[in-house]
């Protein structure tokens, strides 16, 4: 029964409750590929964007909502009859010039605004599975913003079903793997992340964790302290947005008060050598998203992206999309243009690809497969150099 298959989302939906001991299960192989035995230096140059989107990866930071290609927008616009601000979609496209974070979200919500039934948020999983699986992303944990859509008198259930229907049958017809993470939106309140939390539990187990996203300055973590540490209490997964645009104090605030397993971007740690230390020491990682910083003006010039700096004082960071539909393309874009702009090596690509199985929250069986499978494609690409 492919959904019961051992390592499938299907199988793993219930957490465990965070912290509780695991107990040891000797049949576990948490396989280290063995980076001395590639050849990295017999990699040539130009093969490296072709072994960029051959490598198996997983795609840890992209909100399901800024995977609405504009085509799909207004499609839905019309399948719906919901009016939207734009006249056609290359005057949509046109609009997409970003000058900062809030810039580009109040594009992204009233893209959203067309996901009405439970057939829109399947449709909007299913074309960012199968894109996503083109780019050799074997495990996707994906955000969703459900306040977005309850906040329009959309169903909790409508959401999360449709989400979820898409991920399971991708899992099927394409073998990819995913998970959903629900999204708080921080410019809310905390009361209204309650009720949000509250309106998903009945949906537990189709969704494997919680995160915070939107605008970022101005609304630090500790407006979240509480309803995060219900999360905890749940056993649920803990993500958090961090040093996008805010400064490192909300970095410190994520892992010190949310308890938050991951930073999402984070980039902005490079400015706090003490913070840098916490995130090398705990092996936090971070999931950086290249194109997005660079659409959203966070830096000006892919070249000057200090993605480098951090892997090289030893953070785990994982190359990530975003948003797509918005930022200029999916993972293998971001991978290839920041290799591009930065001369980035064979042996970082690996080190990222490595680092976004290490980050995800797999079971060690399905980490040490796709490993093996990262392992086997680079050792083809340096045998046959
Ligand atoms: N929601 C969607 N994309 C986001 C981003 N880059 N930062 C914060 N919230 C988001
Ligand atoms: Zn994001």
């Amino acid at each position: 029964d492919v959904y019961k298959r051992q390592g499938s989302l299907y199988a793993r939906a219930n957490a465990m409750p965070h912290g509780a001991p695991r107990a040891p299960d000797p049949t576990m192989t948490d396989f280290r590929p063995a980076a001395d035995h590639l050849r990295f230096d017999a990699i040539p140059a130009e093969r490296l964007p072709e072994l960029l989107r051959a490598m198996p990866k997983a795609e840890l930071h992209m909100h399901i909502e800024g995977s609405l290609e504009p085509e799909l927008i207004f499609a839905l616009a019309q399948r719906n009859c919901v009016k939207l601000p734009y006249a056609s979609v290359e005057d949509l496209r046109r609009a997409y010039a970003f000058t900062d974070l809030q810039s580009f979200l109040d594009i992204y919500y009233a893209g959203a605004s067309v996901l009405l039934y439970e057939q829109d948020f399947y449709d909007m999983g299913r074309a960012y599975l199968t894109r996503a699986a083109q780019d050799n992303v074997v495990h996707a944990e994906i955000f969703f913003d459900p306040q977005t859509h309850t906040q329009r008198g959309v169903g909790m259930e409508t959401v999360i079903n449709g989400l979820y229907r898409a991920c399971r049958d991708a899992e099927i017809e394409q073998g990819i793997s995913s998970a959903l993470i629900l999204s708080f939106l921080r410019h809310l309140s905390e009361e209204d992340a309650f009720a949000t939390l509250e309106a998903a539990l009945p949906l537990r187990d189709r969704f494997i964790g919680v995160g915070l996203d939107s605008s970022e300055v101005g609304n630090p973590p500790e407006k979240f302290a509480r309803v995060f540490a219900r999360c905890r209490e749940l056993g649920l997964h803990l993500v958090a947005h961090a040093g996008e645009e805010g400064p490192p104090a909300y970095i410190w605030g994520a892992l010190d008060v949310l308890h938050s397993e991951r930073i999402d971007h984070g980039v902005q740690a490079a400015r706090d050598e003490a913070l840098m230390q916490r995130l090398v020491r705990d092996g936090v990682p971070l999931t950086v998203c290249p194109l997005s910083n660079l659409k959203l003006c966070v830096v000006s010039d892919l070249a000057q992206h200090n993605l480098p700096q951090l892997l090289e004082a030893g953070l785990k960071v994982t190359v990530n999309s975003d948003d797509p539909a918005y930022f200029g393309g999916y993972v293998n874009e971001n991978y290839l243009q920041l290799f591009a702009a930065t001369g980035m090596n064979s042996q970082q690509a690996w080190q990222l690809a490595v680092n976004s199985f290490d980050a995800s929250f797999v079971t060690p069986q399905q980490r040490a497969h796709w490993m093996r499978q990262l392992e086997a494609v680079f050792a083809r690409y340096a045998a046959l150099a």
